[in-house]
């Protein structure tokens, strides 16, 4: 059991009853027993997710069949859950798409940067980045004729290497597994600043913390919606494109949806004004129709409220863990500062993988990124704060009884 003087368990308890957020966990299906920190890998899923599911089975697809491209409004998704997108980003309607994949969708707007910058030749990008940002630009570079290159920093030295030869500066808003966050105005200043654009991954962003995308003059940006906006496993992502370049930047995937005139079947491409552009071709209606449902209640969240708990709980969590395990060995991953910090924490151990295992068994759900890295993610529309002390209640048990020795928990799982 945890002993700490810093804050007790009736404290911790005070603050659950006195949460602005509270209400908000009555709307997600929760798994019994269940301490759940991987909302950051895939969020909840929203109780009204089921009923949408049933409608559009059993009411669009089952009677209304073909008909509801018009009749429900299947064709118009990308286009109108793109508009709510764009409310939780700092973005206006006509700037956002929900479609694709991120990694599709980034590799669609590096294109499209590239396209506007065609003098320059060097993409920066954050080396330890999720390593989709990385293989998608190299591999759009293999297909431009290897006559790029990126540049790949380390967080700090983001402003160093924004020169006068940068054509994009690409980076994740808030590190996948250190959970740093960026400054996003002061480097699209900066990259601007030297004529270069700026391509941000927000798949930990939205939902969990204010992005003013148009407020920091953002160019363009992608992200998921399966993390922080509870959409669904595997739900599509979507793009945004600064109003000011819709026109001038255009993507090559240009399939029939991206067309100016989709159902005139014509033989050659004509771009679609505006943001259809960056869409391709016909997209996963069940999906898109079904993450509605996580977009909407984030929608309804403060996010002030929402960035306020999740740092108040990045701050308990790590208090809790350097007090009660300061005997184990483990090491503070990412930013102590709780306005550096993403709405997760991350915590070094040399047996990183073993000890998740054991903690997964107990009930508490984060997850291991190699190599030594166990994540937690600070969900505060679902997660109390007594979730937090169970949680790290959970790791010291772990680790006092050394039950994360046993040689089942060395055995690795296809998804980790
Ligand atoms: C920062 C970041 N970018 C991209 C992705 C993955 O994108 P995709 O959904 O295309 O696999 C992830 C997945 O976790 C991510 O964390």
């Amino acid at each position: 059991m945890i002993q700490t003087a810093a804050i007790s368990l009736d404290e911790i308890r005070h603050l659950d009853r006195h949460d602005p957020l509270a209400a908000f966990r009555a709307e997600f299906e929760l798994p019994a027993d269940t301490v759940y920190l991987d909302g950051n890998s895939l969020g909840a899923m929203p109780k009204a997710a089921t009923e949408i599911a049933r409608r559009t089975l059993e009411q669009e697809w089952s009677q209304g069949v073909v008909r509801s491209w018009n009749e429900a409004g299947w064709y118009e998704l990308p286009r109108r859950l793109g508009t709510k997108i764009a409310g939780l980003i700092g973005a206006e309607a006509g700037e956002v798409a929900m479609t694709d994949s991120t990694g599709i969708n980034l590799f669609k707007l590096l294109a499209a940067a590239l396209s506007l910058r065609t003098d320059r030749r060097v993409i920066v990008m954050e080396g330890s980045n999720f390593p989709t940002d990385n293989y998608t630009a190299q591999g759009l570079i293999q297909l431009l004729g290897n006559r790029h290159s990126i540049r790949f920093v380390e967080a700090d030295g983001i402003a160093d290497a924004i020169a006068d030869d940068v054509a994009v500066v690409c980076l994740t808003h808030v590190h996948y597994k250190f959970g740093h966050v960026h400054d996003m105005a002061k480097i699209t200043e900066r990259a601007h600043a030297f004529g270069a654009l700026t391509v941000w991954d927000l798949c930990h962003s939205a939902g969990a913390l204010p992005v003013e995308l148009n407020r920091c003059r953002a160019d363009f940006a992608v992200g998921c919606t399966y993390k922080y906006l509870n959409g669904g496993p595997g739900a599509p992502a979507y793009l945004f494109v600064a109003g000011r370049h819709h026109g001038q930047a255009t993507q090559p995937l240009t399939g029939w949806w991206s067309h100016e005139d989709p159902f005139a079947f014509e033989r050659d491409y004509r771009p679609a004004s505006g943001i259809d552009q960056m869409l391709s071709g016909t997209q996963p209606v069940l999906s898109m129709a079904v993450a509605e449902a996580g977009i909407d209640i984030a929608a309804h969240a403060a996010i002030r409220e929402v960035r306020e708990k999740s740092s108040r709980m990045g701050d308990l969590f790590l208090a809790l863990v350097e007090e009660s395990c300061a005997a184990h060995d483990f090491q503070i991953a990412c930013p102590r500062d709780a306005r550096l910090r993403g709405s997760q924490v991350s915590l070094r151990h040399p047996n990183a993988y073993s000890i998740m295992r054991a903690l997964i068994d107990r009930g508490v759900i984060g997850d291991f990124r190699a190599p030594d890295v166990l994540r937690f993610g600070l969900t505060p529309l679902y997660l109390r704060y007594e979730d937090v002390w169970r949680a790290v209640n959970a790791l010291l048990e772990v680790m006092d009884s050394g039950v994360w020795r046993q040689p089942e928990y060395t055995e690795r799982l296809a998804v980790t």
